[in-house]
């Protein structure tokens, strides 16, 4: 059994801000109560004691007796005549409790009994988790509370317990996957026995019923309009917006390449990224690489919101006095009235202006002179469009947080990847000689970069976002034993709560060579594991009309972006993006790490990022 070396910050992560008052409103109640009840019942001590009867009284100046004196007496006759035992016993257990999240919250009360709320409420109603023969990994709970993410502690685990374990936290289990064959099921041959879980219930008053978190009768509706929408001519299309706001990020890494300035190619990605999927899916300009509004503070709000509640299990946001007494709440509402009052204009102008065709006529549109060829637009214009107001303002805000900073994050990697190994970084100035002279990539550009796109893969591989996959089984299931796992599988009961750890798998040693190792040139060569005869292994020949390897190829030992019916829709719009992006960045500068690799440090919510910013310099080449 393997005690927990590695906390985790994707639980129990502590969150700089939350100083709400969730903590002190549920400690004070009971305590007044507790007060009222003595006096009541009449326990403790004698509210109306005799005069005289304490020696003390007595002695007492006659001010004393002045309007004042009931309570006075009340007070004085608790102080006598009181045995304190009951109510050191009563509020022991609250004081234990609120330590106890004190330091839990690494003095944030308010993360700290949501944690604490976490930990009591988990455990009970176990369903099947595996069997017998399920290895387990335990941990003490406290042990949740350190620096380290928990995808981190989960390879070590990988290593220790196998492909498919049972992670027990003190009452609670997860079963962590780390073995294509068990991913493969869960992902595509039994797919539709699986939801998202407790990341729906997350995710859901931000997102309602979009794509992500919507239930299963939503999810198929919503799926088969919004698929279509990411067609041919709207990729292409969106290559040349992806140049176009490249552009504006291009003139800020001029001007600190000129002026030696470091700059912070994390912010720099989030901005660039923002205002992509601003005018990608909503034909909406935030303009966020040279200014700031309030709507793109709302947005900024909210998605460090979406982060914090992606690492609690306990939904204690739902709790209805919440968003009146917690300041994030309250906060977070103004936020997304912000965003969804932006987004409730669009929404209007798109349907003013509707020109309703078959899915066939709007996808043969020539996107390059329409004046809006957003998503939106397609989703309005669509024969039979859901239009209902809200169900549309799920889906853009679904698409506007699921595709933003996850780009973003991947073009941070790459550019950290690429400093610390200038070598390789070479190999792909070199590719890029003939864009040097400013020229836009276009998608035919996307396709004579191969090195590049292996580049864009292999830093989603070393980093992937998420991390890890959330499930939850809605009826009992044999779970496949996978590479060196007990030949009869492992019985899941319905509710089981499980963990896809993509990390695990993009760095497995069963699976990759060097898998720690930043080598793109990995996708151009073939791979497989003669002793796991079940997994096909890495072949790409087997990437179909892909530009860039996918959970095919590598028969689900490579899942940027999920595999079978939940696979991410943004997958071509982010490769594209990233791609052209760096195609551009590149071809003009040298990126050089402004301190230490270590000085970057990693931070986890949702997505893998820096702890610190990647603060870079930029060479003119
Ligand atoms: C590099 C960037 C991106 C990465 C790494 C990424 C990753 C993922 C992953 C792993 C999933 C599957 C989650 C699961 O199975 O639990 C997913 C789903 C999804 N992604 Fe992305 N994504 C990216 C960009 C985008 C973009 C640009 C958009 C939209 C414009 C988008 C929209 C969605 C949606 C709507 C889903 C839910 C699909 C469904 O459940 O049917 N993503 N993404």
């Amino acid at each position: 059994m393997r005690q927990i070396q590695q906390p985790s910050r994707f639980i129990m992560r502590v969150t700089p801000s939350g100083t709400g008052c969730v903590g002190p409103v549920r400690v004070t109640r009971p305590a007044s109560n507790a007060l009222s009840n003595l006096r009541h019942a009449g326990k403790g001590p004698a509210v109306r004691r005799p005069s005289g009867a304490s020696p003390r009284l007595n002695h007492r100046p006659i001010s004393i007796r002045s309007p004042a004196l009931p309570a006075q007496e009340i007070v004085q006759s608790l102080a006598e005549g009181f045995n304190p035992l009951p109510v050191v016993l009563f509020f022991t257990p609250g004081l234990l409790t609120l330590i106890y999240a004190f330091v839990k919250g690494k003095g944030n009360l308010s993360d700290g009994l949501s944690r604490v709320l976490t930990e009591v409420s988990q455990g009970y109603f176990q369903p099947s988790m595996g069997g017998e023969n399920i290895p387990t990994a335990e941990g003490e709970l406290s042990d949740l509370a350190g620096d380290e993410p928990l995808f981190k502690a989960l390879y070590q685990w990988f290593m220790d317990n196998g492909g498919v374990f049972k992670l027990a936290f003190g009452p609670k289990a997860f079963i962590v996957i780390s073995d294509p064959v068990v991913v493969k099921h869960l992902l595509k041959d039994n797919a539709f026995n699986y939801d998202k879980g407790v990341l729906a219930e997350i995710l859901e008053p931000i997102m309602g019923k979009g794509l992500i978190p919507a239930d299963l009768e939503t999810w198929k509706v919503r799926r088969r309009q919004i698929v279509p929408a990411f067609h041919q001519a709207y990729l292409e299309n969106c290559v040349k917006m992806f140049g176009d706001c490249t552009k504006k990020t291009m003139e800020r890494l001029e001007n600190a390449s000129v002026s030696g300035t470091v700059i912070d190619m994390e912010q720099e990605f989030l901005n660039l990224g923002l205002d992509i999927i601003g005018i990608g899916v909503f034909n909406y300009d935030f303009g966020s690489i040279n200014q700031q509004s309030p709507v793109i503070e709302a947005v900024y709000g909210v998605l460090k919101e979406a982060e914090h509640r992606s690492t609690f299990y306990i939904p204690y946001w739902n709790i209805p006095i919440s968003k009146y007494v917690v300041p994030r709440q309250i906060q977070f509402n103004k936020d997304i009235k912000v965003i969804n009052e932006c987004l409730d204009e669009l929404i209007d102008l798109a349907k003013s202006s509707r020109s309703v065709d078959d899915i066939e006529a709007l996808q043969a549109r020539d996107y390059s002179q329409v004046q809006d060829a957003s998503l939106l637009r397609f989703l309005v214009d669509m024969r039979d469009a859901d239009l209902e107001q809200k169900q549309l303002r799920d889906d853009l805000m679904t698409m506007l947080i699921a595709g933003h900073e996850t780009t973003a994050a991947v073009l941070t990697w790459a550019i950290f990847l690429l400093a610390t190994h200038p070598e390789i970084q070479e190999k792909a100035h070199a590719e890029l000689e003939r864009f040097a002279d400013g020229t836009t990539p276009t998608l035919a550009d996307i396709a004579t970069v191969p090195y590049l796109r292996n580049i864009v893969a292999e830093s989603l591989r070393l980093y992937p976002q998420p991390p890890i996959l959330i499930r939850r089984a809605l009826a009992d299931d044999v779970l496949p034993p996978g590479l060196n796992g007990d030949p009869n599988g492992y019985p899941i009961g319905k509710g089981a709560d499980l963990f896809i750890s993509v990390w695990n798998l993009h760095r497995s040693p069963y699976l990759w060579k060097e898998p720690d190792a930043f080598r793109p040139e990995r996708f151009s060569e073939a791979n497989a594991n003669p002793e796991f005869k079940e997994w096909a292994g890495y072949d790409p020949e087997k990437q179909g009309s892909s530009l860039y390897p996918n959970e095919v190829a590598s028969d689900f030992a490579f899942l940027p972006f999920g595999g079978g019916i939940r696979k991410c829709v943004g997958d071509q719009f982010a490769l594209m993006e990233a791609t052209v992006c760096l195609m551009m960045t590149l071809s003009k500068y040298k990126f050089e790490l402004a301190g230490s690799p270590s000085d970057v440090g990693m931070a986890t919510g949702a997505t893998i990022h820096t702890a610190n910013g990647l603060k870079c310099r930029v060479v003119t080449r």
